[in-house]
């Protein structure tokens, strides 16, 4: 499985990068917020930072809404950086706009999606990435790890070459839930990923190891 983050923190992006784990990044426009990036010229320089810090690939995402607006924004992005892959909400436009990058050879997101119907939608344009969102599913007690296994038998059955980008992961035990399902990509915050590292035994096991070697050296 890949692991994207999901943030716009260049920092935090340098953190994860140099754990030497790091498949690519997500971001959104409101993680662009966040951190104060504002204005057309900082957020396309934004993304070209993260394209420099990072080897794969950096989801950018359009802020229009109609197919014209989002082919001239994506056309726009992916001119940025090679690794740049356009983001495109899942709307009837998103889906047209998706067909058109694909058919160009542009990568593509199609996010926002909370349906098995919207992720074969997704899949019949040719996006690259499509990306559930199993963290807002669980905020409204749907469960979103069921719609990555609905969606990877979708798949599955037809041999789609679109990845499941399982997306808005909150915590670790997401990360290691959409493993087993068989998600092809994951993206959350460091600390999910972070969270990984931690059991109690490899940090008693390694005090024990140390204290051993103190006493013989
Ligand atoms: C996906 O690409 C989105 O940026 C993201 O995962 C949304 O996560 P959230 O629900 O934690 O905002």
């Amino acid at each position: 499985m890949k692991f994207f983050i999901d943030t716009a923190n260049l920092d935090q992006i340098r953190e994860a990068q140099a754990l030497g784990i790091l498949d690519g990044v997500t971001t959104n426009p409101s993680l662009m917020a966040k951190e104060g990036i504002t204005g057309e010229e900082n957020i396309k320089n934004h993304y070209k930072a993260i394209c420099e810090i990072v080897d794969g690939d950096v989801s950018a995402e359009v802020i229009a809404t109609d197919y014209e607006g989002m082919v001239r924004e994506g056309e726009a992005l992916a001119a940025l950086h090679s690794q740049i892959v356009v983001k495109l909400p899942m709307i009837a436009d998103g889906v047209k706009a998706c067909k058109y990058f694909s058919d160009k050879g542009i990568k593509t997101n199609v996010t926002l999606v909370f349906s098995a119907g919207q992720a074969l939608l997704a899949a019949k344009a040719g996006a690259t990435y499509v990306s559930p969102f199993i963290g807002r599913l669980d905020d409204i007690s749907t469960d979103g790890l069921n719609l990555i296994a609905e969606i990877r038998h979708i798949y599955d059955n037809y041999m789609f070459e679109t990845e499941i980008l399982a997306a808005s992961v909150r915590h670790t035990m997401h990360v290691i839930d959409c493993a087993k399902i068989g998600a092809d990509v994951m993206t959350g915050p460091l600390k999910a990923i972070e969270g990984l590292l931690n059991h109690p035994l490899t940090t008693i096991g390694l005090e024990k190891f140390l204290a051993d070697y103190k006493k013989g050296n």
